[in-house]
């Protein structure tokens, strides 16, 4: 038995992902993880899983920024060329990012240094797509079906013995018993958990289509992208700013097919499978950091790690990671390691 408990709140990718790092690190420790929403009900399972960070710092600093860039990477990379990568979702992929407006759209300082191929479009790549495209890059990288991820990440919990409570947890308080460290990922739900007005839902739709013909991704101007998938191809997308809405909307659907079927006319034959719609947690810079808390008398060190916005897949191994650190010196402060 152990005499470290570690509780972490959140099944998304992040929670999933900073459970199974913890496990790794710490493998004599008593890890949980807490949960209201799983699965189908994550903001994960909506995101298109490409890796593409922004080239903006999400980070509180560019060095930060790039490590967690460059650790996510190796995470992806690794399980990609592990055995385990069909059941975990992860492939490679590579696409077209086209832009009929601004060069800087089909550049990353981030990508550029890091993927395999990122080059600049032929002219005969840039007729590969509808579209008065000016500037375009090429470019390789990863691709997480995040179903498959989230369940792989739920069965390799499983089968380290971590237990995966469901249940809302409204306060940091309300866990009971013994407990070193919580581990906050509980994604948007942190807004009220931690009060936390600097943290805001983008909200985003995609659909899912049949199209098994198209091979590479294709980013235009405005959101839209066409992603293939292991299963299906994904359509996207919007982001709308401070809407916390969940509903489908047909509105956004027929706009986002029209501007996909805009760059690729063979679009129009891809029958629809179905829509996700999902509430991207946005906060800059992602919250990465220890706080400490009175909570009913008690003392509590939480890490938070939340605030990945439509990045979550890009970024969460990377902040997983530090997170870990920050649990590891929080322990070390209560002697504990
Ligand atoms: C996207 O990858 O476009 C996305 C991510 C999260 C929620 C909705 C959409």
């Amino acid at each position: 038995m152990s005499d470290l408990n570690i509780y972490v709140l959140g099944a998304g990718i992040v929670g999933l992902t900073t459970a199974l790092e913890l496990k790794r690190d710490l493998r004599n420790a008593s890890i949980t993880v807490i949960a209201d929403d799983f699965y189908e009900n994550t903001t994960s399972y909506v995101a298109a899983g490409i890796f593409r960070p922004t080239s903006g710092d999400f980070g509180k600093s560019e060095e930060i920024t790039r490590k967690w860039i460059i650790d996510s990477f190796s995470y992806w990379e690794l399980l990609r060329l592990s055995s385990e990568s069909s059941e975990a979702g992860v492939k490679e992929i590579s696409g077209y990012i086209f832009s009929s407006e601004h060069p800087h759209i089909v550049r990353n300082k981030y990508l550029e240094k890091l993927v395999p191929v990122y080059r600049k479009a032929t002219e005969e790549e840039m007729g590969l797509c509808l579209g008065d495209w000016k500037y375009g890059s090429y470019f390789s990288t990863i691709l997480t079906d995040t179903a498959k991820y989230l369940k792989w990440a739920e069965k390799k919990i499983h089968m380290s013995n971590v237990p995966i409570r469901h249940e809302k947890i409204r306060a940091f308080s309300e866990i009971s018993g013994e407990c070193d460290v919580i581990v906050n990922c509980t994604g948007l739900g942190s807004k009220f958990l931690c009060n936390d007005s600097s943290l805001t839902a983008i909200r985003g739709q995609v659909s899912k289509v049949e199209a098994p013909w198209i091979k590479h991704f294709f980013y235009g101007d405005y959101d839209t992208y066409i992603i293939p998938g292991f299963d299906n191809v994904t359509l996207g997308g919007c982001r709308q700013y401070e809407s916390y809405d969940k509903k489908f909307s047909q509105y956004d659907y027929l706009s986002m097919r029209e501007r996909c079927e805009k760059m690729l006319p063979s679009l129009r034959d891809a029958k629809l499978i179905g829509h996700r719609v999902g509430l991207r947690p946005h906060r800059i810079p992602v919250r990465v950091e220890m706080e400490e808390k009175i909570a009913n008398g008690r003392k509590l060190k939480i890490v938070h790690n939340y605030g990945h916005g439509g990045y979550g897949v890009t970024t969460c191994p990377g902040t997983s990671i530090n997170a870990v650190q920050l649990v590891r010196r929080a322990l070390t402060e209560k002697s504990k390691l």
